[in-house]
């Protein structure tokens, strides 16, 4: 038996319990609170068991005192609990949710005029028979540009401004990676790995290291196409570029076709359409090089080709009057928000 008094030392825990009990924030607190003092091993608990271990004649002092302790702690614990949730309650009060406000409209994210542009128009391909493969935008120099018979130190090479990528260097230090800038790579990688015939569209970005402005963006959307087979000539050529041209942009619109250069095609040719009492050149094309034929390990005497390529923002900035292709990449949403359900 401690020489404490029982009954003065019930009395000193009940008080430090209720002090405690009074800095109680939140119902995490109120729980642990309770296990502490009235859990099954909680201190109240303990004196309470400890009472039947007392002589008979101390017994029911401490056992009434316990009691009476317990039922207090009980009743002030009730108490702060009501006290905190009413707290609780006052703040939601606070900000309470206004049912009666409109809803806050959810902006809607949809494809950017570039991609349901370059869908359209792959679109249109497929209905001609094309299939549609993707190629890499970090490319090499040798499918960008020498396999196109674009080797180095050519002056074509001016044709295209070029990002490097400082990741590769050849024997003599020169960049070997690069970001595509255009999508006729595909030409020579599509066959390496596949025999005739082939009809192919390839869409995708590109890049250019250039200065902007109007009519040019560092970054664009092209379409390549490729066509082998046996018997392919340039009428296949017009044909299959005048059945596009006339379903995107209207059936009775004008082309004309004119020599122009490309070291991978020969003959070379430019597309232009009549836009009003202007031509406008719209795409390069022509007839796949023999020398890339052969190099592609197949008879240039037995399989004959032709190829496009054509920029996407281009076409679209005459379908939609629009002036400035940089406005495709500033991602203003006033321009992007045009074109929902364009296509
Ligand atoms: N790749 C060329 C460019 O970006 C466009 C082009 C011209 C593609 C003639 C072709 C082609 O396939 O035959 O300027």
């Amino acid at each position: 038996m401690p020489d404490n008094n029982p009954l003065e030392e019930l009395e000193s825990l009940r008080v430090a319990a209720l002090g405690e009990l009074d800095t109680i924030p939140d119902e995490v607190g109120l729980d642990a609170w309770r296990v502490a003092y009235l859990g099954r091993s909680g201190k109240l608990t303990q004196v309470l068991r400890s009472v039947s271990a007392l002589p008979p004649a101390e017994r029911p002092l401490l056992g009434a005192a316990g009691n009476k302790a317990k039922v207090s702690l009980e009743e002030h614990f009730g108490a702060r609990r009501t006290a905190i949730n009413n707290v609780r309650l006052d703040a939601l009060a606070d900000d309470a949710i206004d049912i009666t406000l409109p809803g806050r409209q959810a902006t809607v994210g949809r494809l950017h005029p570039s991609t349901m542009i370059l869908r359209e128009i792959t679109e249109i391909f497929r209905g001609m028979g094309f299939q549609i493969v993707e190629g890499p935008e970090v490319e090499r120099d040798y499918y960008n540009f020498e396999a196109l018979n674009i080797p180095k130190d050519h002056p074509a090479r001016d044709m295209f401004d070029t990002f490097w990528l400082d990741a590769n260097k050849d024997a003599e230090g020169r960049f070997t990676t690069l970001l595509r800038t255009h999508t006729s790579p595909m030409q020579i990688r599509y066959l390496e790995a596949h025999q005739p015939p082939i009809r192919v569209v390839v869409p995708g970005t590109c890049y250019r290291y250039e200065a902007t402005d109007a009519a040019h963006e560092w970054m664009l959307t092209q379409i390549e196409g490729l066509v082998i087979d046996e018997n392919i000539s340039f009428p296949h050529l017009k044909g299959t570029l005048e059945s596009f041209v006339h379903r995107f942009l209207g059936p009775g619109l004008e082309t004309r076709f004119r020599c122009d250069y490309f070291p991978f095609v020969e003959p070379g040719a430019e597309l232009s359409i009549r836009w009003g009492d202007r031509w406008l050149e719209m795409l390069g094309a022509g007839m796949v090089h023999p020398e890339i034929i052969e190099a592609a390990g197949l008879d240039p005497e037995r399989y004959t080709g032709f190829a496009f390529g054509m920029g996407v923002e281009r076409f679209a900035m005459l379908r939609y009057g629009i002036e400035d292709i940089r406005n495709f990449y500033q991602n203003d949403l006033r321009f992007l928000q045009q074109f929902r359900g364009v296509s």
